[in-house]
């Protein structure tokens, strides 16, 4: 597994090697603290036989000043470690200065006001933020395909929807959410919870399955919405900050049908977790 720092070490490499290689490229941006969520998206890229580079890069600009950044989990070493044993091909560990200094040719695109919208309302910088370093990523890796999770899809959907008014020719591709036994998505914020807040925490997939249940009967949405939220409150989240149906590009779901996918971000105290289920 090859580990490149920069961003001219990793497009020198990849020009005088990928061809030679006759590899199409996939790419896995990631925060680190890897977990199996992670690591099924390079194993997927592997499965399909590409050159598998991976990211590790804590973005400051997706942090609010009041958000996680200084306390998120950096775990370097064993993140390089799991990666290894699933041969991913390249990992690309930039410093801050590294990408900050990068200038990407600029970008122009419409955000669909994805900033007033779901975790935009609360995050108005966030996708923003996680854009500009993903264009980054782009323009220095240029892969064929790039894979999000579905955990995160109001990230994947805003990413697809930029990438798609550039000039990149990067493929945007959804994986699968990887949940734990009880249900709970794969986060690495959930290794904030304690063993009691886990327990709150699981409720939140029981939710999105009995939603989708009472969806697809046809029965008052709505209502079902607010009994949830109640129903969560009561089981000791702390805060509800939205739990809504949407059309699969993030519209205003007016008569919730099968491709209409339900978004929930709630708080047990300080910690704050996502998640979506499609109907
Ligand atoms: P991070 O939270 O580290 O996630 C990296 C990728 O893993 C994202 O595409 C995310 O959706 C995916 N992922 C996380 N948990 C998952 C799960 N349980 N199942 C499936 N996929 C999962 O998302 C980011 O980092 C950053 O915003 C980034 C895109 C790297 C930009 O900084």
């Amino acid at each position: 597994m090859i580990i490149k720092k920069t961003p001219i070490s990793v497009s020198k490499y990849l020009n005088s090697e990928t061809k030679k290689l006759k590899k199409k490229i996939a790419f896995i941006p990631t925060m680190g603290a890897l977990h199996d969520g992670h690591l099924s998206l390079v194993k997927k890229a592997k499965k399909k036989g590409y050159f598998t580079i991976v990211s590790i890069y804590v973005n400051p600009s997706q942090f609010a000043p009041n958000e996680d950044f200084s306390k998120y989990p950096r775990s370097l070493k064993s993140d390089l470690k799991k990666l290894r044993m699933i041969s991913a091909d390249l990992v690309f560990t930039p410093l801050h200065k590294h990408m900050f200094e990068y200038e990407s040719p600029k970008y122009t695109f419409k955000t669909f006001g994805i900033e007033k919208k779901l975790c935009g309302k609360s995050r108005p910088y966030h996708f923003l933020g996680v854009s500009d370093i993903v264009l980054k990523f782009l323009s220095i890796i240029k892969p064929n395909v790039a894979y999000f999770g579905e955990k995160d899809y109001q990230q994947f959907f805003f990413i697809k929807t930029v990438v798609e008014q550039t000039q990149l020719k990067t493929k945007i591709v959804m994986a699968k959410t990887v949940r734990d036994i009880n249900g709970l998505a794969l986060s690495s914020r959930n290794n904030y919870l304690s063993k009691e807040q886990s327990r709150v925490a699981k409720n939140i997939y029981k939710s999105l399955k009995i939603l989708k249940k009472i969806i697809k009967n046809g029965e008052d949405a709505s209502k079902a919405l607010n009994q949830q939220k109640n129903f969560l409150l009561n089981e000791g989240f702390t805060k509800i900050e939205y739990l809504e149906i949407r059309t699969q590009d993030l519209k205003k779901s007016i008569l919730p049908h099968h491709r209409s996918r339900i978004f929930i971000a709630a708080k047990i105290e300080n910690i704050r977790l996502i998640d979506n289920l499609l109907i």
